[in-house]
């Protein structure tokens, strides 16, 4: 199959999450499992510099006024094959891929993000006369789900639509102006079609009309199937059930393996676990915490959201020293929760570092220097850390939720609690706690979770099936 997969982030060059990390796999194994894949990102200020000798395959002037202005540049990357849209006025845009300097969205977002699946749409039609058209198009998320919506709504022949939801709380909502502006015709705006409470969803579109959906774990593709967990969408999806799939994320094995892994002092891997504690002692000194190996360290690499759950981490802040245990935190994101983090870690500088920032190196230190990864997330589509964690020997504590449910087994290869609250992660971590005091059984619990394969080569296997089922 000849697939386009559209993405508005891609690792390592514009990351924001795991998005990012999943763009730059999957399509690798797609083409591993035999088909022809293309990725289609914008031409982000940190592409035009990594790759300013990308060739120009198309001007695509004149075709729609939405297209004003962009091009699309070629570009091979190892065995990567990107597609890059050319348009200064929305992409030459520095930092972060959505928000303004102020941390606020871009005003124009829904341009942005509109021609980027303007651009998919095209080329899955008859329009496109360029010697490459794909047979899927496969969309990743509100930034792209439109496509699908095009492709339905646009006359001619055109490509059947995917469309994987990595987070149901990002939906696109724009004020109904926006319709016109991004080519969407008048009918449309229905219960049935991209009309969201008085807005347009850019991902309500996307799920009505792509030809078969995906998210990233069994788990999730159930829990948004509900009123409680649907946000808003869970009678759509319900309806849509017989095209719904959920596909457990694989990790890249290249970037996280802990014997080759380039950010570590001290690689390592199940043979030589006990140079993992020299990975401890570097990352304890780094984060200015005490060299203690009679307390076990707890990491955290997240963006400071609401959904990873996190507050119920600084709630309990004063009982961590006293459990006892250290904790290392990397991350950023919500500004009251960088406060919290930053009082926490004042108040028992002993026992908890904090580094508000994005630092991959320092991630993957951490990943490697725990012995334990917490995630106590309200809801995780998949979540990529956990299966970081059990590579890395550092087995996970999380909440039950999505993809951490299908991953984590409590007791056997982590720990899993759970009700959302500060009372049932302090009891996990108790009982973590005492399990890693009895080293055979910690032992026993860090191999299984390095014998685990969370290769992508399964799941690329599931959707090269859909993409021919289409
Ligand atoms: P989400 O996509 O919801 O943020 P995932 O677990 O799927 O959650 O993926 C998060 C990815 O982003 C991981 O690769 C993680 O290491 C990375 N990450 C998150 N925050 C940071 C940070 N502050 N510094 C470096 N990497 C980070
Ligand atoms: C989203 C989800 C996360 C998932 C990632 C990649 O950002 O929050 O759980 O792992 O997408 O699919």
């Amino acid at each position: 199959m000849k697939v386009l997969f559209v993405t508005s982030e891609i690792a390592p060059w514009v990351k924001t999450g795991g998005l990012g990390d999943v763009a730059a796999a999957l399509p690798l194994a797609l083409a591993e499992a035999g088909n022809d894949v293309r990725v289609l990102v914008p031409y982000y200020p940190a592409l035009r510099q990594a790759l300013p000798k990308a060739t120009a395959v198309a001007s695509l002037d004149g075709f729609d006024a939405l297209f004003a202005n962009s091009a699309l540049h070629e570009a091979r990357v190892g065995n990567l094959s990107l597609l890059m849209l050319d348009c200064p006025a929305y992409y030459d845009r520095p930092g972060n891929p959505y928000l303004g300097p102020q941390g606020r969205d871009w005003p124009d977002n829904h341009l942005r993000f509109g021609l980027l699946s303007r651009v998919a749409a095209w080329l899955g039609s008859d329009e496109n006369a360029l010697p490459w058209r794909p047979d899927v198009v496969h969309c990743n998320d509100w930034q792209s789900a439109l496509a699908a919506a095009y492709l339905r709504l646009l006359p001619g022949g055109r490509a059947r639509s995917l469309l994987t939801i990595h987070n149901l709380a990002f939906q696109g909502l724009f004020p109904r102006d926006a319709l016109l502006q991004v080519g969407l015709p008048e009918s449309s705006w229905s219960l049935d079609g991209v009309e969201f409470y008085g807005q347009l969803s850019f991902l309500k579109a996307g799920l009505q009309f792509a030809d078969a959906i995906t998210t990233v774990s069994p788990t999730y593709a159930r829990e948004i199937q509900t009123e409680v967990d649907g946000m808003g969408l869970g009678g759509l999806l319900h309806h849509r059930a017989a095209s719904l799939h959920g596909i457990l994320n694989g990790i890249d094995g290249n970037e996280w393996d802990p014997a080759h892994d380039q950010h570590l002092p001290y690689p390592y891997d199940v043979h030589n676990l006990d140079a993992k504690a020299a990975n401890k002692h570097a990352l304890q000194a780094q984060m200015h915490l005490p060299q203690r190996d009679d307390l076990p360290l707890l990491g955290i690499v997240s963006r400071l959201t609401h959904q990873k759950g996190l507050d119920l981490v600084t709630a309990l802040g004063d009982a961590l020293p006293v459990l006892p245990v250290q904790l290392a935190v990397l991350g950023s994101g919500e500004s009251a929760l960088e406060d919290l983090f930053r009082r926490v870690a004042e108040r028992h500088r002993n026992h908890i570092a904090v580094k508000i920032g994005f630092d991959e190196a320092l991630a993957h230190r951490i990943e490697a220097g725990a012995d334990m990864f917490l995630m106590p997330s309200r809801f995780e589509p998949c979540g990529l850390n956990q299966m970081y964690s059990l590579r890395y020997g550092t087995p996970p504590i999380v909440r039950a939720t999505g993809g951490l449910a299908d991953t984590v087994i409590d007791g056997v290869n982590g720990f899993a609690f759970l009700e959302p609250t500060a009372a049932a992660l302090l009891a996990t971590l108790q009982r973590a706690v005492a399990t890693w005091r009895d080293r055979s059984r910690w032992r026993h619990m860090q191999q299984d979770g390095m014998a685990r394969d969370h290769s992508w080569a399964a799941p690329a296997q599931r959707y090269s099936q859909i993409y021919a089922s289409l």
